[in-house]
């Protein structure tokens, strides 16, 4: 009986870490807003990030500043590509225009790209 209470308790809080984590995404996003909308297909500094999961790299319409590096990486953004890309853009691909170090902590890469699915 116990035991059964605790692993519901436990199960409550992995339903509640789980909703939090797209949360803490949006937090996180504020790191990358001065450049990226992710709300309207918008373009700033950096292209719109609207449906980036599963986009084609290099390849957001009306989108004029592309490196040539990223323009023909002939990648796709899925989670993988992603992680690699927010660990390190310029060690993914050195001629990139993105600016930007990187996110060190694992779980704010898979936090960031986990609310990115969702846009
Ligand atoms: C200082 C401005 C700047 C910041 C901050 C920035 N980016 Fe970028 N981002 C860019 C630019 C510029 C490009 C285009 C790079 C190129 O063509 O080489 C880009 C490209 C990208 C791409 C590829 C888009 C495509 O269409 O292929 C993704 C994904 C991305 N950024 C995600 C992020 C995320 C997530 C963050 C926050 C952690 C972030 N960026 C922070 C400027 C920025």
């Amino acid at each position: 009986m116990k035991f059964s209470k605790l692993l519901s308790f436990l199960f409550l809080i992995f339903l509640f870490n789980n909703n939090a984590f797209a949360a803490d995404g949006k937090k996180l996003f504020t790191k990358c807003k001065a450049c990226h909308a992710v709300d309207a297909e918008k373009h700033k500094v950096g292209p719109h990030l609207v449906g980036i999961v599963g986009r084609k790299a290099g390849a957001a319409a009306g989108y004029k500043k592309y490196s040539k590096a990223l323009k023909e990486s002939g990648i796709v953004w899925d989670e993988a590509n992603l992680d690699k890309w927010l660990t390190n853009p310029k060690g993914m691909y050195p001629g990139t225009k993105m600016i930007y170090p990187g996110l060190k902590k694992a779980e704010d890469r898979a936090a960031i790209i986990e609310y990115l699915k969702t846009k």
